[in-house]
């Protein structure tokens, strides 16, 4: 639909790949940022402001940079793996100015309604509602792209909570902390395992008198640095290691992913053995497996690499996609929206994640890491027969 009005609501993380893809595609997108800038959650803020995101000073991502990145745009190979929300605010900035998005942007500007056209089923338009220093104006759009993110507003349930009324001291949700300082030499308890509650529970532990991290279903505890030092998404979420858990009978895998994270520690001795198995989180509802979630939506637009094609015309390129991290480099190699730096970006994301964690040179030659060369044509000719088959399927 070139030249169509968009109207992207939010300038987060989301809204931004929202403009940019607009302009791909030649769509005219409007994007409406109730705030006065770019970055939504990732922007801290020293203040929370309701309907807003809010994040604490020591946020840092818990997806490497090379799995987070927009699928045309890498990181700066001297960041970190994990990103403090700082950089994190860098990258966006660069990704703004270089595709010079700011002037589809327009700052302190809430959606305040956005309803169907009475003509709808002929035209598709949409009314748009939005405020600017309380001046209400009316717009019509042919399409919306919501970006207004899940964590505006934090979730007190403070029902579960009886005493509640008759404790003496203060209590907060996560989304209203930012640093440790006003909790020096306090008894706190933190409620909650998921990533928020861990990582305020160890912000508050170098400053308070004592804190109690607790769980009333107990969680499995990964951990940001995988086998060999490197980022777990990048160690795990290969399409070989995807292809080899979707063939695994679930109790394997279960078994298997269980003794390696009890490897690391006791979840036991801990107390923190969930009740429910490693693939059967009821609170996981919402997660997906990452490659057959990424690779349905990218059947869909035409933008699934063809590995099997890849192995033929470029077989290093399709080794390195389907042994390696899936990155979102992948979905740029071919079909709509295809980005002529995909290749060259695949190629080198070992050097970027192992650019921040070499910072001296040794004068040994270093150990050799890579697999033998038998084990690797073993695997290349695995591939070749596993593609044959799945391509005989379809
Ligand atoms: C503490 C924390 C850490 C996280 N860490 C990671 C991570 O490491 N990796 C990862 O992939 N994900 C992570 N997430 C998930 C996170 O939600 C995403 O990374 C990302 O920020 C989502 O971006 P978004 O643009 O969808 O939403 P947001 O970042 O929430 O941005 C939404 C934007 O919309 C604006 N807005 C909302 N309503 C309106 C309106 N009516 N009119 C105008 N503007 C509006 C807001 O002002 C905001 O700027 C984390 C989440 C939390 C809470
Ligand atoms: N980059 C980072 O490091 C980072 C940091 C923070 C958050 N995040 C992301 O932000 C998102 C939200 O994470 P989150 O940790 O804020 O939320 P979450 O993952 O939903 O975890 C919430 C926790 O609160 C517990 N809980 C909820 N209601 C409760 C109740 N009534 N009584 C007792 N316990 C209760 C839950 O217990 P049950 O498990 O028993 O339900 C769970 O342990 C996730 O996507 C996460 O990855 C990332």
């Amino acid at each position: 639909m070139p030249g169509k009005r968009i109207a992207v609501i939010g300038a987060g993380v989301s809204g931004l790949g929202a403009i940019k893809s607009c302009l791909e595609v030649g769509l005219e997108p409007t994007c409406f940022e109730g705030s006065n800038d770019i970055g939504g959650l990732w922007r801290y803020e020293e203040k929370t402001e309701g309907g807003r995101p809010s994040i604490y000073r020591s946020a840092t991502s818990n997806t490497s940079k090379e799995m987070t990145a927009y699928s045309d745009y890498p990181f700066p190979a001297h960041f970190p793996n994990y990103v403090h929300n700082s950089k994190i605010m860098e990258y966006l900035r660069m990704y703004v100015r270089h595709f010079h998005l700011t002037k589809h942007i327009r700052f302190l500007t809430r959606v305040r309604s956005v309803r169907k056209r009475p003509d709808f089923c002929s035209t598709g338009q949409w009314d748009v509602v939005v405020e600017t220093e309380g001046k209400q104006e009316s717009y019509v759009f042919d399409g919306i792209m919501v970006c207004t993110g899940l964590y505006s507003e934090p979730v007190l349930p403070l029902e579960n909570f009886p005493g509640i009324k008759r404790f003496k001291g203060e209590y907060i949700h996560s989304w209203e902390y930012k640093s440790p300082e006003k909790f020096q030499g306090k008894r706190i308890v933190v409620v909650g395992i998921g990533n928020s509650g861990v990582d305020l529970a160890i912000d508050l532990s170098r400053v308070a008198s004592q804190v109690f991290l607790s769980t009333r279903t107990g969680s499995w505890i990964w951990n940001r640095v995988w086998d060999n030092g490197l980022p777990m998404d990048v160690a795990l979420f290969s399409r070989f290691n995807s292809i080899l858990e979707n063939l695994m009978p679930t109790f394997l895998t279960n078994r298997l992913a269980e003794n390696k994270l009890n490897a690391r520690f006791n979840h036991d001795m801990y107390g923190l053995q969930p009740k429910h198995r490693f693939l059967n989180s009821s609170r996981d509802t919402r997660r997906v497996p990452f490659i057959d979630y990424m690779d349905d939506i990218a059947s869909e637009i035409g933008v699934k690499p063809n590995l099997l094609s890849l192995l033929l015309w470029d077989p290093k390129l399709a080794v390195k996609s389907f042994f390696g991290p899936c990155t979102p480099y992948q979905y740029r190699l071919q079909g709509p929206g295809s980005w002529a730096g995909a290749r060259e970006a695949i190629m080198t994301q070992t050097e970027r994640i192992i650019k921040p964690l070499r910072t001296r040179s040794l004068a040994c030659a270093p150990p050799q890491h890579s697999l033998p060369c038998w084990l690797k044509s073993v695997c290349v000719a695995l591939l070749v027969s596993v593609l044959t088959v799945v391509l005989l399927k379809q």
